[in-house]
């Protein structure tokens, strides 16, 4: 009995531990302060907690992979990515390595919830806390679609990179899309499908090519079911 348990119970270890799902998810070391300041620059377009906007002309920062992040800034200074409105904050000069660093990690760190938390009756009502807190809840709007041609499609395509409910892999540099707007995703797949931006690695254009309007919306609405 006793033995039972303890196989039981390292069986449950194994299945918790990160490595088994392939990857580890580890902010690096970073000076909070320094992030904290960047943050102000950022904040102008992406929100002050790297929220972005509804609308998903600003992406979501909030909560992304440290590395990831960092390398899209690279990919904006060195023009590999075109980003006309980040152009005069990626630069070396405006955001050096250690810049780099402590705002990718600083945006990593932040947790966005997806509900407002529930009221206690017990205690008092603070309308700016309130509306403080709402500022932060990101929860995607359900997009049109066919969710079950999406999470098949998505399944079969997707999911080996950008994890199992499209929370993104952090060991393949592939980013969240479940938390994402829909529309800064669509204008993405538009990007690489015409191939001003490249999508896993610069010799993969023809990915999305394939791929019809109505494939893109159904994948879109079933990650957009995914933070509810
Ligand atoms: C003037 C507005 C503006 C400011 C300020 C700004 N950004 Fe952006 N950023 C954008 C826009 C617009 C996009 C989306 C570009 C696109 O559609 O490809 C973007 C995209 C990004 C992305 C890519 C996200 C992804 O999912 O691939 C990262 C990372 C990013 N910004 C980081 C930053 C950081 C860090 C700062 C502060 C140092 C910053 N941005 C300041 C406008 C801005
Ligand atoms: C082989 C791994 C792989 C597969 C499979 C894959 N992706 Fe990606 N995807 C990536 C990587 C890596 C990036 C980041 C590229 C970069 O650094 O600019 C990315 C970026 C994206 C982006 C841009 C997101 C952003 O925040 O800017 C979208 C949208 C996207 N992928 C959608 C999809 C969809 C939809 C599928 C399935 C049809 C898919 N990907 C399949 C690896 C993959």
């Amino acid at each position: 009995m006793m033995k039972a348990q303890i196989y039981f119970l390292s069986f449950l270890v194994v299945l918790s531990s990160p490595i088994l799902l392939g990857e580890e998810r580890v902010i690096p070391e970073y000076d909070r302060y320094n992030g904290e300041e960047i943050m102000d620059v950022c904040a102008g377009c992406h929100g002050i907690y790297g929220q972005g906007t509804l609308d998903g002309e600003y992406p979501r920062l909030a909560g992304m992979n440290p590395a990831y992040i960092a390398r899209q800034i690279e990919l904006f200074k060195t023009r590999k990515r075109i980003n006309i409105a980040m152009l005069p904050f990626a630069t070396d000069h405006e955001l050096p390595g250690d810049d780099v660093r402590d705002i990718s990690s600083y945006l990593a760190g932040i947790e966005l919830p997806r509900h407002m938390s529930v009221l206690d009756p017990n205690e008092k009502f603070d309308p700016l806390a309130r509306l403080e807190e709402s500022k932060k809840v990101t929860n995607i709007p359900h997009y049109p679609g066919d969710v079950e041609k999406g999470e098949r499609l998505y399944r079969q395509e997707c999911r080996s990179c950008h994890g199992l409910k499209g929370e993104g892999r952090w060991d393949k540099m592939a980013p969240m899309l479940t938390g994402q707007y829909s529309s800064y995703l669509l204008r993405q797949i538009e990007k690489i499908r015409t191939g001003d931006r490249f999508h896993d690695s610069p010799d993969d254009p023809e990915i999305f090519r394939s791929y019809s309007d109505e494939d893109i919306a159904n994948i879109l609405a079933w990650l957009s079911r995914q933070d509810d």
